[in-house]
């Protein structure tokens, strides 16, 4: 990496903030150790833009997105404009950034950390050892299918789940290639037995495969994964899903760490990568300095692996949380079932991980004879 890493921050509402302020610390001591320079700038999003300019995602916001290397956002959400037409909610910011943005494919790793399995609601012989990447396509389906429409007159409402060949060819083509770097197999899931979009997906699915020889394609319909992601969640490597079903079962895996508060994901594909936790905004605990930023920190290891090329280091945060959660430190939503834990504030948190990572970074130059 030579040129300065331009990153735009969008860290919305609620918890957004005071999560992606510690991944903003890691990512720049991981600037600091190398020489990199990362320049991050800051933009509102959602519901914080609704009320500072009264829209959901400013253009000056969308602009210095495009205009970065990569975009990390936070959340968004506010109850404060439930009462609202989704096209008017903080939520279509987010619709609309990665819209911009082009990202369709929005990686979703969920797996078991060791020494977390009493933490998930699941008993510890069922998640241990799971590892799904979940692809989730993102920019069709009924997020943005048209026609849609509530019609107060008649009181019927409809949205449109809509995918094209092309759509489902270049996504499933993700998936393969990255199952091709894991355990060589891909679970697709639809509604094919009631749904002809989910044929249409089922065909393209099945005729990319073809171009994948050595990964083995399985089809599930959704009811029955949602199931089995509970019951044998060791089961699945990648998993290829249309943008609501992915929306849906992601956060069922939260499940196997028993928290959303440990999820990254990666929107890759478009113009610019776009960069956001899995959970929410979760308004019932912003600002108390409680919320778990390691999903926020997993998520910078992303933005190093897939915008700066900086796979060692995004490797290296990887291991200093690992570290970290195998010392036992616990935020409060990973601290379930285990009394003896240490819980830490949000600060706290990643301040262990900053010292787990200079550790890692030092421990590796050192290796080196640096
Ligand atoms: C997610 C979120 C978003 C989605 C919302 C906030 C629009 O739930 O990233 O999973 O539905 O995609
Ligand atoms: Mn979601």
């Amino acid at each position: 990496m030579t040129k300065t890493l331009k990153i735009l921050v969008v860290a919305g509402d609620g918890i957004g903030p005071e999560v992606t302020s510690e991944a903003v610390l890691v990512l720049a001591s991981v600037a600091e150790a190398g020489g990199y320079e990362f320049a991050f700038r800051y933009e509102p999003i959602g519901g914080v833009a609704i009320r500072a300019q009264g829209r959901p995602l400013p253009e000056t916001t969308l602009k210095a997105a495009l205009d970065s290397d990569a975009v990390l956002l936070g959340a968004v959400g506010s109850n404060e404009f439930n009462a609202l037409p989704p096209s008017e909610r903080p939520e279509a910011g987010l619709l609309k950034i990665r819209a911009e943005l082009g990202g369709f494919a929005n990686l979703r790793p969920s797996f078991a950390w060791p020494g977390l399995s009493q933490n998930s609601p699941l008993r510890a012989e069922v998640v241990e050892g799971a590892d799904i990447l979940f692809v989730r396509e993102l920019l069709g389906g009924l997020y943005f299918g048209e026609p849609r429409e509530w019609n107060k007159q008649t009181g019927a409402a409809w949205n449109t789940m809509r995918y094209t060949r092309d759509e489902v060819v270049r996504v499933a083509k993700v998936a393969f290639e990255l199952a091709q770097k894991r355990r060589k197999k891909v679970t697709s899931v639809d509604k094919a037995n009631v749904l002809e979009v989910s044929q249409l997906w089922r065909a393209t699915v099945t005729e990319a495969a073809k171009a994948y020889p050595d990964v083995a394609l399985e089809h599930q319909y959704v009811d029955a994964m949602a199931m089995h992601i509970m019951n044998q969640p060791r089961n699945y490597d990648v998993v290829l899903t249309e943008n609501l079903f992915g929306d849906i079962l992601s956060d069922e895996a939260g499940v196997i760490t028993g928290s959303l508060g440990m999820l990254p994901s990666a929107t890759i594909g478009g113009r610019v990568n776009l960069y956001e936790p899995v959970h929410g905004s979760a308004p019932d605990i912003a600002g108390k300095g409680i919320a778990n930023p390691l999903g926020a920190i997993l998520t910078a290891a992303m933005v190093l692996r897939f915008s700066a090329g900086l796979e060692e280091e995004a490797a290296a945060i990887e291991a200093a949380v690992k570290r970290v959660v195998a010392d036992g430190y616990r935020t409060a939503d990973l601290a379930r079932g285990d009394k003896t834990a240490r819980v830490l504030s949000t600060g706290e948190m990643g301040s262990r991980v900053r010292e787990a990572l200079s550790e890692q970074l030092s421990g590796r130059a050192a290796a080196q004879g640096v």
